[in-house]
């Protein structure tokens, strides 16, 4: 079943178009990979998907819904969660808070329940709380649970990203650059935590520009001046000798 896809996706910046006609099938249960050099249109294609920017044409469908007018918190109560690439954290917040604090969204942590302290409003607490200890656990990141996020490595800090994005029980996670400016060890760790989303019936759209990704990707997009130069498979495309040196200069990814 295709989950998310797009048809003729187009976006313009007065002259610039950042979004060309793109169209795009993701199926629902895989790990999919939007990949493209810098400047190749990936943040937009994030922001046009969540509602963040308005399509200058084309349509975006979701779960067989129209939600090309749909504004972000729609599109993220729909069960579309993300991370951003600049990954906005609380700080001066422990590991658990940053997570716990995500789950904002849930319809049980209304103001006044929590001004008044109710019953509905402490069994969401714990709820929050058991949900909260789950998704450390998932991530390997129980035993950082307690540290400021501002101590933590950069690695851990992009999964900690991760984590928030799961408090709203997502269908559909959209990671862009979850692999941004990590070490090696940090790519191994991150590559190991975005693979296990699938195997919780996440399905998982990865924009990306380091090609280490491709390990454990299903299917990849790959993307340049806003328009499709390829779709396949990650050996397909590890076999396309255009794909690589044109568009990643190829010794960067080796
Ligand atoms: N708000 C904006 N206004 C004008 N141009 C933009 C805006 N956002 C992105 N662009 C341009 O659109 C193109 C695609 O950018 P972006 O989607 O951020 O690429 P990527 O995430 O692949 O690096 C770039 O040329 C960028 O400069
Ligand atoms: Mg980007």
């Amino acid at each position: 079943m295709i989950l998310l896809e797009t048809h003729e996706l187009t976006k313009r910046f007065g002259g610039l178009v950042a979004m060309d006609a793109l169209d795009i099938e993701i199926e629902e249960g895989a790990i999919h990979g939007l990949i493209g050099p810098n400047g190749a249109g990936k943040s937009t294609f994030f922001n046009l998907v969540t509602g963040v920017l308005a399509p200058t044409s084309g349509k975006v469908v979701y779960d067989g819904r129209d939600i090309t007018k749909s504004r972000p918190h729609q599109v993220a109560a729909m069960g579309i969660g993300r991370t951003f690439q600049l990954n906005p954290l609380f700080g001066d917040f422990t590991v658990f808070d940053n997570v716990a604090t995500a789950h904002h969204l849930n319809p049980g942590s209304s103001v006044p329940s929590i001004y008044f302290n109710t019953k509905k409003h402490r069994e969401n607490e714990a709820w929050v709380r058991k949900n909260t200890e789950e998704i450390l656990e998932f991530l390997n990141l129980s035993r950082v649970k307690d540290e400021l996020a501002k101590n933590l490595p950069h690695g851990y800090q992009k999964i900690l990203g991760v984590a928030r994005a799961l408090a709203i029980k997502p269908r559909l996670l959209m990671l862009d650059e979850p692999l941004g400016g990590m070490n090696p060890e940090e790519i191994a760790f991150s590559i190991g935590a975005i693979s296990q989303l699938r195997d919780r019936g996440i399905t998982v759209l990865v924009v990306e520009h380091n090609m280490q990704v491709l390990s454990i990707l299903d299917h990849v997009t790959v993307i340049s001046f806003g328009a499709k130069i390829f779709d396949g498979t990650p050996e397909e495309v590890r076999r396309d000798k255009t794909v690589i040196e044109t568009y990643f200069g190829g010794d960067d990814y080796e």
